[in-house]
This record gives structure tokens, sequence and C-alpha cells, in this order.
């Protein structure tokens, strides 16, 4: 029995275009594992710890080789449960809208508790950064109000699907596929239209992953 853990990080529910896709995906990876555990991350219902002095200091002494105050050991510690649970999974789905060409800021917050040394990757003079989570497939469904895709000249303002990508490869994912939920906002059935052919790809992934 696998574990499949989702990060929802679109706080607009039944509205969400990024959800519904990821619902359809979840649908059809049930229908196919049925013994399998999916555990649902709502970033906007997550109480993350706050990445605070205290946590920066902590996250410096582990990079440095030093001990921690126990101030530092008890802003650690919320930190590790954090990656501890992220990594108890096998298998990864994320769902996110775009916001200002990047990321939802919940969803910042998470990767910036998550990505830590000795927790979500290593660095050695010799070996250099490392990755700590490998072997692990994820999927990422990205909604977009725009069209950002190949051949439509804003490919560069894509700053969402650049970013999760160089942040999961920094972290050791390298089996990482992609459904681009787009666009949403461009007329009156264009949302339909772009959840639509999302769901098609969701399904055709859900049964591979
Ligand atoms: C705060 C905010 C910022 C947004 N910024 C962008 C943007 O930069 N580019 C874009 O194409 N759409 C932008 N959108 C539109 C959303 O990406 C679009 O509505 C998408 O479908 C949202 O995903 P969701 O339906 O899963 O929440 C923005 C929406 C919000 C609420």
């Amino acid at each position: 029995m696998s574990k499949l853990l989702y990060i929802q990080s679109s706080p607009r529910n039944e509205r969400s275009a990024s959800i519904a896709v990821a619902e359809r995906f979840l649908e059809v990876y049930r229908a196919h594992h049925p013994r399998d555990a999916v555990e649902t991350l709502d970033l906007w219902q997550a109480n993350l710890p706050e990445f605070d002095g205290a946590t920066i200091d902590a996250k410096y002494a582990v990079l440095n080789g030093q001990p921690h105050t126990s101030a530092q050991f008890e802003a650690w510690q919320a930190v590790t449960r954090i990656a501890d649970h992220f990594k108890s999974a096998d298998k990864y789905l994320f769902s996110l809208p775009m916001w200002n060409f990047g990321i939802p800021y919940k969803l910042k917050h998470f990767i910036d508790v998550l990505v830590q040394p000795g927790l979500a990757f290593t660095f050695t003079p010799e070996a250099g950064y490392e990755g700590l989570i490998t072997g692990k497939p994820a999927a990422v469904i990205y909604a977009r109000g725009g069209a950002y895709g190949p051949g439509t000249g804003a490919e560069s303002y894509d700053a969402q699907s650049v970013y999760i990508r160089q942040f999961l490869g920094f972290i050791g994912f390298t089996e990482i596929k992609e459904i681009f939920v787009e666009p949403t906002l461009a007329g009156p059935t264009a949302k339909d239209d772009a959840v639509a052919a999302g769901n098609l790809r969701a399904a055709e992934l859900a049964a591979a992953i």
C-alpha cells in the first residue's frame, strides 16, 4: 500500500479550476489503487510554523554544524514535523493557481518551511547540493488565467511552473508530470474548456503514476 499526498493551494474550493482537475486525478487514482491511502493537505487550512528569526538561526546552525539553543531546537522541531510528514508519502500531487506569474504565498510558505538542510537536501563541498527526497513521482496541476504554453509569446512570464520544477528538482524529484489548465479567464467557456482538457490529461497521468 502506498500513500499519495495531495497538496492543494487554491483557496477557491468548488470554484477552483486547479482543484477540479485534481479531483478528477484523485478519482481515477483511487479507481486504479483502491488500497492506497490518499491524504489532502489544504494549505489554506494548514497551521504552518512561521519562518521567523529563531527558525532561520536554527537553519544556519544546522548548515554550520552548530548545536541548537532551546529556542532554535523548538523552532527546528516544528520544521522537522512538516518535513517528516511530507516525506512520509510515496507519491505526490500538487495543484496550484498562478498568482502574479508565480505561486500563491501559502505554497511559498510551505516550501520555505520544507526545504531545509538535512531534511530535504544536503550540501558537501565534494558533491555540492543533493536532494534527499528521491525515487518518488510527482504530478503538478497548474491553473492560470492566461496562456503561457509554447507559441503563446508569453512563455517567459511563467515563473509558476519554472519555480515548481526548480523546487522539486532541488529536493530530489526527477519524475515530474505536468498538467496545464489554461487559459481559465479568456472568455465565458474558457474555464470549463480548460478544465475539460485538464481532466483528460489528469485521467491519463493518474492511471500511470
Ligand atoms: C491574486 C491573483 C493573481 C493572479 N495572477 C495571475 C497571473 O499573473 N497570470 C494569470 O494568467 N492569471 C492570474 N490569475 C488568475 C488565476 O491564475 C486563474 O483564475 C486560475 O484559474 C486560478 O486557479 P484556481 O481556479 O485553481 O484558483 C490570478 C488570480 C489571482 C486571484
